[in-house]
């Protein structure tokens, strides 16, 4: 598992699996900030949307990205990080149109910052920009956002025969529900039942759709799940019984619909139902795919009673019955369709390939062999293989399908892949893989790689360097050592500028975003370097004053400070620190887990929700150590908490059991955490006081005190001063 960023720059130098022919990497973009789907073009460029809203476009030649426009959308914002409001809404996906080298048109799923619901609406691109008043509407589903809901699913893919297919969640809260079936149906209820979304034969949710647009909208094609007009039915249904059905895609020769399904958190078989598994979903025709009756291969619920806590009729998953209060559609439903991969947190019997941890299934193309293309990423015998790939595994999957479509053999393509969240097959044959970055969410290291054939050839390395306006090579190198040749460009507004080519290049004058040197090596492949020249939004600064300092402050004395700026933050939101630095060693800018607990916490997937610095959907684990610095009940809290999980220390999210991780692993994480704060202090919520420095903790004399204030939303303030 990858997560953070040190072992996202690794994975730079990757490692594909003993077992699958090699896959080179060649990182084409970097600095996407929550990457969601990518879509190709028929020259070659890319189109890729971002949660918060941003859609880019990227010419995998020259590395060149451009903001193309910004849709605005409802999604979690970092100032707002920790609202339990629809934290998975945001701008989710995107398809071009079929006829896109002609009507520049794209569909975009997105939700809708002016009412509650998903809306899929039709852009043009006019001259490289999205045109906003292009917007064409096209379908509206409303949501709820209340009360920690989750699932929003959000991919769109066009299916060979020009089909539109887009995938949307439940809507539900999963959280309340034992980590099987929320089918709660209690009147005050209404986030945490999936009877009334997934289950509902009356409901876009929980589905996938698929329609035929049309220059005013859309028609509704034959063969959907319910003829036009059968009442209690929406004809948009191609396949219903979804829980988070996240990204999707179609064979490109037999149409059949593939989609990941991530499953419910249960880690038991209990008497309410089976333990959650995720699911690799395949249909051939329009079908019923169980969620929240049925799961895998046809695991069945029983009906449970919120109110009473007892436990129902078993579900029949030949015909699955949905009497739910806010069912607004059939009652007895269409046989559940099992799936075709399926797999729980601990290892398969059926996919012992899959391995075992964290879930987060998701379905990418079908290989073909294919002799007239530039790349077979696969040999012949592979012909007809699903790759799939895994978001909390950072796995690409390989499965070789017989010639009904049926698995022969599932086994690991690639790995150390970080949070992989879309991938396609390019026109040449290639793979483009979209990584979202290391965080849950705020990530500003999502990438864009080409995956092809390892032919030995390794791209060229390249950093450039600055001096006044001219641009030099720093080093480049080729690492067969064959000739390099580095053209330069200029990226202004939506299009870039051929510079020339040399090891030296001065700029014009104008306003640009980034200069790029690209090297390309003898056999043509590519490196690039890039050096940003406007920072495009800069977020409001903090400054910190301390009050007058006799001589240097030493351990265990006072210093008082001052924030300020010229958009204050709340006072509730601001943090004053202090860190003693020592005079010698190495200074890596603040504390960082031991080697062993960060092996520890990546293999038990802590980090997908902590990072050392930054909270994700959990505190960050420096808050942790600082919180509970010099407590002495802290140890055996935060043992329980491990252990049975919890919640509302921190906000509403709750910490899932870590039920894998083993005791003495557990104290030692909890000793690494705890060990962060060593030299450092705190206040919280106060724009104007006095923090008092760490007292004696063995340190040498004679170091540094950095002092810093943060507030979410803010860039920070740090200043150092000499320690006594
Ligand atoms: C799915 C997300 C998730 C994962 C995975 C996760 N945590 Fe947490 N963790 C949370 C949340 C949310 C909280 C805050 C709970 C609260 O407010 O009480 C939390 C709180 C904590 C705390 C502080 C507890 C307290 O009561 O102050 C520690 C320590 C912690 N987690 C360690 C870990 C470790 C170690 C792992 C891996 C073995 C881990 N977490 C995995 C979400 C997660």
């Amino acid at each position: 598992m990858t997560f953070n960023s040190t072992l996202a720059t690794l994975s730079l130098a990757l490692a594909a699996s003993a077992a699958a022919a090699p896959l080179l990497k060649e990182t084409l973009a970097t600095g996407f900030r929550d990457p969601m789907e990518i879509a190709i073009a028929p020259d070659g460029d890319f189109y890729v949307v971002e949660r918060e809203g941003r859609v880019l476009r990227v010419n995998p030649n020259t590395g060149g990205t451009f903001v193309i426009g910004e849709i605005a959308v409802q999604a979690l914002k970092s100032t707002d990080s920790k609202s339990n409001y629809a934290r998975e809404d945001g701008l989710l996906g995107i398809a071009l149109d079929p006829d896109f080298a002609k009507n520049q048109r794209f569909f975009a799923f997105y939700s809708a910052p002016d009412v509650s619901a998903h809306r899929l609406s039709r852009f043009t691109i006019k001259n490289g920009k999205i045109d906003p008043a292009s917007e064409l509407k096209m379908l509206e589903i409303p949501t709820e956002r209340e009360n920690r809901v989750c699932h929003d699913g959000g991919s769109v893919k066009f299916g060979p025969d020009g089909m539109l297919y887009v995938s949307i969640g439940d809507n539900t809260n999963p959280f309340e529900s034992s980590g099987v079936a929320p089918i709660d149906d209690r009147a005050d209820r209404t986030e945490r039942d999936a009877q009334r979304s997934a289950g509902n034969t009356n409901d876009l949710r929980g589905k996938i759709i698929r329609i035929k647009p049309t220059e005013s909208g859309y028609e509704i094609p034959p063969g959907n799940l319910f003829p036009k007009g059968t009442e209690g039915t929406r004809p948009e249904i191609y396949v219903m019984g979804c829980r988070n059905p996240f990204r999707i895609s179609i064979d490109p020769k037999t149409k059949t619909l593939y989609w990941g399904e991530v499953g419910p958190d249960g880690r038991d078989d209990t008497d309410k139902g089976p333990r959650g598994h995720d699911e690799v979903n395949q249909a051939k025709v329009a079908g019923n795919f169980g969620w929240p009756f049925v799961i895998a291969d046809n695991k069945p619920y029983p009906i449970v009673d919120f109110a009473a806590n007892t436990i129902g009729k078993m579900t029949n998953p030949a015909a699955p019955e949905n009497h739910g209060q806010r069912n607004t559609g059939l009652k007895i439903l269409p046989p559940a369709q099992p799936a075709l991969i399926w797999y729980p947190y601990a290892k398969s019997d059926e996919f012992p390939g899959m391995g075992e941890g964290g879930r987060n299934a998701m379905a990418g193309p079908v290989f073909y062999y294919d002799p007239s293309k530039k790349y077979n990423i696969l040999g012949k015998e592979d012909d007809r293989t699903l790759l799939t790939y895994e978001w909390m595994r950072g796995k690409i999957f390989k499965t070789k399908l017989d010639a009904n479509e049926k698995v022969e053999k599932l086994e690991v393509f690639m790995e150390k892949l970080v949070h992989p969240m879309d991938l396609e097959m390019d026109n040449d044959g290639s793979l483009v893989l979209l990584e979202y970055g290391s965080d849950w969410y705020f990530n500003n290291n999502g990438s864009v790689s080409r995956l092809r054939p390892d032919d030995g050839n390794k791209p060229p390395t390249i950093t450039i360097k600055a001096a006044a306006n001219s641009y030099s090579v720093d080093n480049a190198a080729d690492p067969e050592g064959g000739k390099i040749t580095v053209t330069w460009y200029l990226t202004e507004g939506v299009t870039e500028r051929k510079l020339g080519a040399g090891s030296t290049v001065t700029i014009p004058e104008g306003n640009f975003q980034e200069i790029r040197a690209v090297a390309t090596d003898d056999k043509g492949s590519v490196g690039f370097a890039r050096i940003p020249l406007a920072s495009s939004e800069e977020l409001p600064t903090l400054g910190l004053e301390l009050g007058k300092i006799k001589g240097k402050p030493g351990f265990g004395d006072t210093v008082n400070f001052k924030v300020n700026s010229d958009r204050m933050p709340d006072a509730g939101q601001i943090k004053v620190r202090t860190r003693y630095i020592p005079p010698t060693g190495h200074d890596s800018g603040g504390p960082e887990l031991p080697e062993e607990a960060m092996k520890i916490a990546t293999a038990s997937q802590c980090l997908a929700c902590h990072q050392v610095n930054s909270g994700i959907v959990g505190p960050s684990y420096l808050d942790v150590a600082l919180r509970y610095s010099g407590k002495a009940d802290a140890r055996t809290h935060l043992r329980e908490k491990l252990k049975n999980g919890g919640v509302g220390v921190w906000g509403e999210v709750p910490m899932p059991a870590q039920a894998a991780l083993k005791p003495e692993d557990a104290d030692k994480l909890i000793e690494a955490i705890l060990a962060l704060s060593a030299g450092m202090t705190e206040t919280r919520g106060t724009q104007k006081g006095s923090i008092r420095l760490t007292p004696d903790f063995g340190a040498e004399p004679g170091g540094a005190w950095e002092i810093s204030a943060e507030a979410p939303g803010y860039a920070p303030a740090k200043t150092r001063i000499p320690a006594k």
